[in-house]
C-alpha cells in the first residue's frame, strides 16, 4: 500500500481527495496547522514545524495549503494568501533538500489564475503568465515547486480551476444568490470562466500519482469552455430560477473588490492540453452534467 501525505488536506479539495485516494487503495495522512487528532497530524510551515517521522515512510506528498481567497483582500490578507502558499512550498523544499526521505513524487497546487486576463485566446500550459497579484503569486508558488523537481523528485503542478463541489468553494457563494433569482452577470459576462468538477480534479491527482512518467505542469480545467454568462445561465436553468438582471459594471466591481476583482472579471479560455494528450478522460466534460451532479 502506498502512502500519500496531504499538507493542507483539511479543506474542500483535501477532504474529497482523501476519500478518493483511500478508495483507490492508498494510505492517506493529513497534515493541518490545528492540534492533531485522530484525523490529522499537526504541522506549521510558517513556524517550520513538521512531523519528520513521515519523511521516511511516505511515497508521495501533495501540498494543498493556502489561506482561503474568499475574503476581503487587505494588505495583510494578501501577505497571508502569498505566504501560506509560497512559503509552505518553500518549507517543503528545504525539508526534502536537507533530510533523508522516501518521497518519490510531489504534487503542488497552483491556480488557473496564473494566466491572467487573456480575452478569447485559447490557453495551454505553454502560455506565459499574467501580471496581476494572483498570477504573480502562482508564478512564485510554482517556482518553489520547480525547486523540488530540481532535487530529482518527480513533481507535478496542478493549475486548479474554480472547483464545483457540494462541499464548498465558489458555488456555495453563488448558489444562494441564484436560488433567490438575483444572480447578475459580472462585467460584460463575456469573459471565459474555467471550471472543474471535484471528482475529475481528484481523478487528475490520482492519475499523476500512478503515472510514473508524469512530471509536468497541468491545467486542471474542463475541456468545455464557457463564458460567465453561460455558466450563470446553466446554473439558473438547473435551479429553475430566472436569469435576467442587468450586468454589474466592471468598474464598480474593480472599485469594490480591488485586486480580487480579477477572480470575477478575467477571461481565461484554458484547455487541459497536457491531460488530453496523455489520454486523461474527464467524467464531467460538460457543464450541465457537472452542475446537475453537484446540485443533486
Ligand atoms: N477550490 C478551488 O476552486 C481552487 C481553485 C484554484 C486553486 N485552489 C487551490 O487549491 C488548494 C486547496 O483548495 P481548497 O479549496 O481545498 O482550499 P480550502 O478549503 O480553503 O483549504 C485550504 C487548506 O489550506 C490550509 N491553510 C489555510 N490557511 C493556511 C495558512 N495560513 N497556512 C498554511 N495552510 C493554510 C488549511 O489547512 P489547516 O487550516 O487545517 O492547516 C486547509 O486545509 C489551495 O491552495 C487553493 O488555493 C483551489
Amino acid at each position: 500500500m502506498e502512502t500519500v501525505l496531504i499538507c493542507g488536506g483539511t479543506g474542500m479539495i483535501g477532504q474529497a481527495l482523501r476519500a478518493y485516494l483511500r478508495n483507490k487503495g492508498f494510505k492517506v495522512i493529513i497534515l493541518s496547522r490545528n492540534k492533531s487528532n485522530e484525523f490529522h497530524d499537526k504541522w506549521n510551515p510558517i513556524e517550520s514545524q513538521f512531523p519528520k517521522k513521515y519523511l521516511n515512510t511516505v511515497d508521495h506528498i501533495i501540498n494543498l495549503s493556502g489561506e482561503n481567497i474568499n475574503q476581503r483582500w487587505t494588505a495583510e490578507t494578501k501577505k497571508r494568501l502569498y505566504s501560506s502558499r509560497v512559503d509552505s512550498t518553500s518549507f517543503l523544499f528545504s525539508l526534502l533538500a536537507h533530510n533523508e526521505h522516501t518521497v518519490r513524487s510531489f504534487i503542488n497546487a497552483s491556480g488557473i489564475s496564473i494566466y491572467g486576463d487573456r480575452g478569447d485566446l485559447i490557453i495551454n500550459e505553454k502560455d506565459s503568465p499574467g501580471v496581476d497579484f494572483l498570477a504573480k503569486l502562482c508564478v512564485d508558488w510554482e517556482r518553489e515547486a520547480e525547486n523540488i523537481r530540481a532535487l530529482g523528485i518527480r513533481t507535478n503542478i496542478v493549475r486548479i480551476s474554480p472547483t464545483l463541489s457540494d462541499q464548498g468553494g465558489f458555488l456555495k457563494i453563488i448558489q444562494p444568490i441564484a436560488k433567490m433569482g438575483v444572480l447578475n452577470p459580472l462585467g460584460s459576462g463575456k469573459q471565459f470562466f474555467p471550471w472543474i468538477h471535484i471528482d475529475d480534479l481528484c481523478a487528475i491527482f490520482h492519475f499523476l500519482l500512478v503515472n510514473s512518467e508524469a512530471n509536468d505542469v497541468w491545467n486542471a480545467c474542463s475541456p468545455e469552455n464557457v463564458r460567465q454568462d453561460e455558466f450563470n445561465n446553466s446554473l439558473c436553468k438547473i435551479l429553475h430560477k430566472p436569469y435576467f438582471l442587468p450586468a454589474i459594471p466592471s468598474t464598480l466591481i474593480e472599485v469594490l473588490f480591488g485586486d480580487r476583482s480579477h477572480l470575477f472579471l478575467d477571461s481565461i479560455c484554458s484547455k487541459p492540453e497536457n491531460l488530453l494528450e496523455k489520454g486523461f478522460l474527464f467524467k464531467f466534460a460538460s457543464l450541465d452534467s457537472a452542475l446537475k451532479n453537484v446540485l443533486d
